[in-house]
């Protein structure tokens, strides 16, 4: 049975952004956001991180490059998870020898787990805005007392309709900010250069009970 979250259909849009959707897009090659490699923002953000026993979760993860780059520098609890098939087969082909990181194929939406640090890159805007309240309160379940979100946001509109769908830092304060603390919301400075100027650079930590 189809979830009713997992498929959505927007009659402006013409299509269901659903895991046959995103699955189809892998088979067929079509992946224009897909940057061939570790966003340079995220990429250096890991390299200030010294614990290397954070439990990591990359939601909506594609080909994962992030947590290639994390396996590499030694993390050693590293999930990533994507309802599309196609792409989670062929990282648990890539991944199989590696104990540190867990291929999840399933809904984000519902995933069980507790991470102290999740990353964010071309996820959020890949989903129909009217999900984005629902994906800070998932987030905020996800993460373990003081658990942080980083990564990478969209601060523009798209001429198209989504997916990407646009956004803009005003908008990210008024949805993250009842459950989040905002630690950075600025511009990247070191984006790819397709994406210069147009992306922030986010780094949110759960708020806990009587914050
Ligand atoms: C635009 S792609 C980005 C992939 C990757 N983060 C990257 O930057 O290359 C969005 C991804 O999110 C996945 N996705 C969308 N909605 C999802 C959901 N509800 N649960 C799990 N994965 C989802 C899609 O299958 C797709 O792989």
């Amino acid at each position: 049975m189809e979830n009713k979250i997992n498929c959505c259909s927007n009659p402006e849009l013409g299509l269901k952004l659903n895991k046959e959707y995103w699955g189809n897009q892998y088979l067929a090659g079509e992946i224009g956001w897909d940057l061939g490699k570790v966003s340079p923002p995220i990429q250096a953000y890991i390299d200030t991180l010294e614990n290397k026993k954070l439990r990591i979760l990359i939601p909506g993860a594609g080909n994962s490059y992030e947590a290639e780059y994390l396996l590499a520098q030694g993390f050693e609890n590293v999930t990533v998870l994507d309802y599309a098939k196609p792409i989670t087969d062929k990282l648990k082909e890539k991944f199989k020898e590696n104990s540190s990181i867990c291929i999840v194929c399933d809904d984000f939406f519902n995933h069980v787990g507790e991470y102290d640090l999740i990353l964010e890159q071309t996820f959020f805007c890949a989903l129909l805005p009217e999900l984005r309240s629902k994906y800070v309160h998932k987030m905020h379940e996800l993460l373990a007392l003081n658990g942080q979100i980083v990564g990478v946001m969209f601060n523009r509109e798209f001429d198209k309709q989504g997916p990407p769908f646009g956004g803009n830092k005003e908008e990210y304060i008024t949805l993250f900010n009842p459950l989040f603390k905002v630690h950075k919301l600025e511009p990247c400075y070191n984006s790819v250069a397709p994406r210069m100027g147009s992306e922030v650079f986010v780094r949110f930590s759960k708020k806990n009970e009587n914050e």
